[in-house]
């Protein structure tokens, strides 16, 4: 009965150091954060990085409906550019390896958008 302390402390040391990894990951360790690979030699995206980051489910949102309603496909974007509103041929004209660049982050956060029933994913990331 007189070993019940140290057992009660070994017992709590063992958790601590089982679930350090866990914690670690929970607080923001790096093991599985994604990386997404940017493979173009351009150096801007349509939009700024943060902006792109956070809206790019809008913009390609805008961008189908005013294809699809209003038949316009030209989009001048951030860098003043004229674009194409193309989810396969100007999206991933720049991020080809959708698998290292788009799933990189959904897969991470487990969202897996329905687009690919339809639209066309570049060769490079078949
Ligand atoms: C002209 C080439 C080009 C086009 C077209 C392009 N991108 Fe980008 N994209 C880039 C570059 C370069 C970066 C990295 C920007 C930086 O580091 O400032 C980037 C960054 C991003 C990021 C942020 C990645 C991160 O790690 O923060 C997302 C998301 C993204 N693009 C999605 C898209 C989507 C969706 C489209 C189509 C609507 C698109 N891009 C069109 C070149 C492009
Ligand atoms: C830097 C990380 C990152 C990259 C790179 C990225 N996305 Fe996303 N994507 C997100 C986040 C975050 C969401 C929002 C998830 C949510 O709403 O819970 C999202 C959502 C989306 C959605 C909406 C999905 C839905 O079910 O609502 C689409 C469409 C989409 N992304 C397309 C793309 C495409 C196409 C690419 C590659 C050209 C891309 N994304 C690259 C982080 C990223
Ligand atoms: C059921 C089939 C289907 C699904 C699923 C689908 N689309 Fe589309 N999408 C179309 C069709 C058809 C067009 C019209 C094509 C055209 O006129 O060029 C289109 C046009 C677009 C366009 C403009 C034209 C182009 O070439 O990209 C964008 C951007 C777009 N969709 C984005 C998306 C996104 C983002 C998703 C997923 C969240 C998605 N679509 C899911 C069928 C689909």
């Amino acid at each position: 009965m007189h070993d019940g302390g140290k057992i009660l402390t070994g017992l709590a040391v063992f958790l601590v150091l089982a679930l350090l990894p866990f914690w670690h990951n929970a607080v923001g360790g790096t093991a599985a954060a994604p990386q997404p690979k940017i493979v173009t030699q351009e150096k801007e995206c349509v939009a700024p990085r943060e902006t792109i980051r956070s809206t790019h489910m809008e913009l390609l949102n805008t961008w189908r409906d005013t294809v699809v309603r209003e038949g316009t496909r030209t989009y001048m974007d951030a860098r003043g550019k004229t674009v194409n509103m193309s989810l396969t041929n100007t999206c991933l004209s720049c991020h080809p390896n959708k698998k290292e660049f788009c799933d990189a982050c959904h897969n991470y956060l487990a969202v897996s958008p329905y687009c690919w029933q339809c639209h066309v994913e570049k060769k490079e990331s078949a």
